[in-house]
């Protein structure tokens, strides 16, 4: 009989991903949706069936992650085998805003759903996927195995409110499978990205702004801390580690990984150069800007399509030669940082056989192509500045 999978947080990033690969393997997948004055599905719009055809294997519960009665109730409709728990308020900078919150989303959040299984008795049927993150892991030096990597056995040390309250997610994780024999287990995902990452996320607000700046919408981009490293992959490469975290004989945690890390300045780069736009930096600290020093015309041309829609074709790149781009706004800086993550993937590789098929130029150049085309589709609209 085919399987039936429960995922919070299903209108994320990852969560639209996991709905996609998990109904490509035959699952009834259930989501849960958080009520919101304007639609916020856009991601999964294209999974949506019409709940009056037959054979629906998609559907969506409204709920929330801080209603321990409505967890209960929709485990209890659904009766999962696998439970995916996404939902989070995931963005770190804003957990300083926001952190009583933060600490009942995704702390809490992750004991009802572990509550609601044992209540509900299904400790036994249902298995458990936790989204961990690296971030547990805060980027501390001297916490790093010896290769220089963080591994599944790195000590963990959180530099945000979002991180403290994952970290409780993690622990509470691991102590009901131990206490209860409960299939639970965290997958401790470095960043992943993807044209449907958060626009507020440093990635994708690099790709948008690339896009905006390429096609003459936009004059700068204004960032952060330029110097912090991450280790990213690409999500849909993620949610595959994480169904194959829940297949295995043992519950076990993960860290899944590319095992290369990057500045976010280089980032920054990589991205100009798909559009044929090379930076040159200049400048330190609050005062670093990166100019445009080189139009390369083909790989321009190429890659914005010059031509389609014809009303494009005014605008001259070239004519941005000397200008400055790239600037640091200190209101993007954290009151603590990361500075520098960098995951060793080894176990995952080995014990769950997991091989990720993007590599960093791959999902720069896809994030890229798909944020040049939403700003050409929305060409007339007013462009505003992504702040975050
Ligand atoms: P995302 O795009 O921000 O999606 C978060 C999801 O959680 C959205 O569906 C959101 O709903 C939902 N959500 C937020 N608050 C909720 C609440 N109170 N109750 C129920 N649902 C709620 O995040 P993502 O990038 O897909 O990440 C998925 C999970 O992995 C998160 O737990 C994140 O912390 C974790 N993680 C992510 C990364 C990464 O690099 N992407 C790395 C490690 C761990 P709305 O659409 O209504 O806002
Ligand atoms: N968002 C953002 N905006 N970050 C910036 C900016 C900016 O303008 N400028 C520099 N940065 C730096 C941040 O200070 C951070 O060091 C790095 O870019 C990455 O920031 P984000 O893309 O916001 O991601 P994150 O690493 O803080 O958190 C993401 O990854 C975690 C896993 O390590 C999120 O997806 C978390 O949910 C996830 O757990």
């Amino acid at each position: 009989m085919n399987k039936t999978a429960l995922i919070t947080g299903i209108t994320g990033q990852d969560g639209s991903y996991l709905a996609e690969l998990l109904l490509e393997k035959g699952y009834m997948v259930h989501g849960v949706k958080r009520r919101a004055s304007s639609f916020n599905t856009a991601r999964i719009d294209h999974l949506y069936m019409d709940q009056h055809e037959n054979h629906v294997n998609f559907k969506l519960h409204y709920g929330d992650l801080t209603d321990s009665t409505n967890i209960i109730r929709i485990i209890q409709e659904v009766q999962p085998d696998e439970i995916y728990n996404l939902g989070a308020m995931s963005h770190v900078k804003v957990s300083f805003d926001s952190p009583e919150y933060v600490a009942n989303v995704d702390g809490m959040g992750t004991l009802r759903i572990l509550e609601a299984v044992r209540i509900l008795g299904l400790t036994e049927k249902t298995r458990i996927y936790q989204a961990s993150t690296s971030e547990l892991y805060g980027g501390l030096e001297e916490n790093k195995n010896e290769k220089g990597f963080y591994d599944e056995n790195s000590p963990f040390y959180p530099r945000s409110p979002y991180g403290v309250a994952k970290i409780y997610g993690f622990w509470i994780t691991k102590n009901y499978r131990e206490a209860y024999n409960m299939y639970a287990c965290n997958g401790i995902l470095f960043n992943h990205e993807s044209p449907r990452r958060g626009e507020t996320f440093v990635t994708r607000k690099i790709t948008m702004a690339t896009a905006a700046i390429a096609l003459g919408k936009q004059e700068c981009l204004y960032l952060g801390n330029m110097n912090a490293l991450r280790d990213w992959g690409h999500a849909k490469d993620y949610v595959e580690a994480m169904w194959r975290i829940l297949q295995q004989d043992v519950a076990e945690d993960y860290v899944i990984a590319t095992g290369v890390t990057t500045s976010v300045r280089d980032f920054v780069e990589l991205s100009f150069k798909e559009v044929g736009l090379n930076i040159r930096w200049e400048g330190e600290g609050v005062d670093e800007v990166g100019v445009l020093v080189e139009v390369d015309e083909d790989k321009y041309k190429e890659a914005v399509k010059f031509n389609e829609p014809s009303n494009l074709s005014t605008f001259q790149p070239s004519n941005l030669i000397g200008k400055q781009l790239i600037k640091v706004d200190p209101a993007y800086y954290r009151p603590t940082e990361v500075d520098l993550l960098l995951g060793d993937p080894t176990k995952s590789k080995t014990k769950l056989g997991w091989k990720p098929q993007y590599d960093l130029a791959g999902l720069v150049s896809e994030m890229v192509a798909s944020d040049v085309e939403i700003v050409k589709k929305n060409f007339n609209a007013q462009w505003e500045h992504i702040v975050g």
